[in-house]
């Protein structure tokens, strides 16, 4: 099975960076496959609603989001990561939010895949639990089954991140979570033979 995970961040190996991979290690160490999506190496233009994809048609944008489409698609889990900007995630990550319509216009693609978030800021109530929220909300939009860390809302974090002990206690929950829900998941589905 496999985990992917999104950093929003547009700063490479930066806080957000440094947590997903941390979150990636766990879900490795546990026999899982991971990819990364970093959107600091992305280029995601925005949805302008041309309407296409309710017809069916693919994206006609030429971009990295077929690629990350692709790989969204393939993924049983998804670990979303995002710095805090303003009180919500960055811009880039809302853009490619926006860009996964196709998926949800075209049968509804990543229903029942688990996922979880993971928000750092630079102050300690600076807005992280609203962004984990805002990524909830896409998840639970496309039919996804969200977990948090088992105790709250996930992986929640203050820079700088290698010094936040709690925070990355938070972040390696989450990700144990949602490697929980695939396991369980997978059992039953060997149980029964199938889907
Ligand atoms: C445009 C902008 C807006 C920000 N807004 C917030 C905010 O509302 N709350 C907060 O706690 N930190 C805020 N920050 C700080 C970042 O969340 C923080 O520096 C974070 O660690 C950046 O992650 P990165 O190192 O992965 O880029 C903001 C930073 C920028 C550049």
């Amino acid at each position: 099975m496999m985990v992917v995970g999104i950093c929003g961040s547009p700063r490479k190996t930066g806080n957000t960076e440094f947590l997903l991979n941390e979150a990636l290690a766990a879900a490795k160490e546990r026999g899982f496959e991971t990819e990364r999506l970093l959107l600091s190496e992305a280029k995601i233009d925005f949805c302008n609603d041309c309407g296409g994809c309710s017809k069916g048609k693919a994206c006609p944008k030429e971009d990295d989001m077929s690629h990350i489409l692709e790989v969204l698609e393939r993924a049983d889990g998804i670990i979303v990561a995002s710095p805090v900007y303003f009180g919500s995630v960055t811009a880039q990550l809302k853009a490619l939010f926006d860009r996964t319509i196709p998926l949800r216009r075209q049968g509804f693609r990543l229903k029942d895949k688990a996922g979880c978030a993971i928000s750092v800021g630079g102050s300690r109530n600076g807005g992280q639990e609203k962004t984990l929220e805002t990524v909830h909300a896409w998840m639970h939009i496309h039919g996804m089954i969200v977990v948090g860390d088992d105790a709250h809302f996930g992986g929640i974090a203050v820079r700088p991140a290698t010094e936040d002990r709690i925070g990355r206690k938070t972040v390696v929950a989450s990700a144990n979570k949602l490697c929980d829900l695939l396991e369980r998941t997978e059992k039953k589905k060997s149980c029964w033979g199938g889907d």
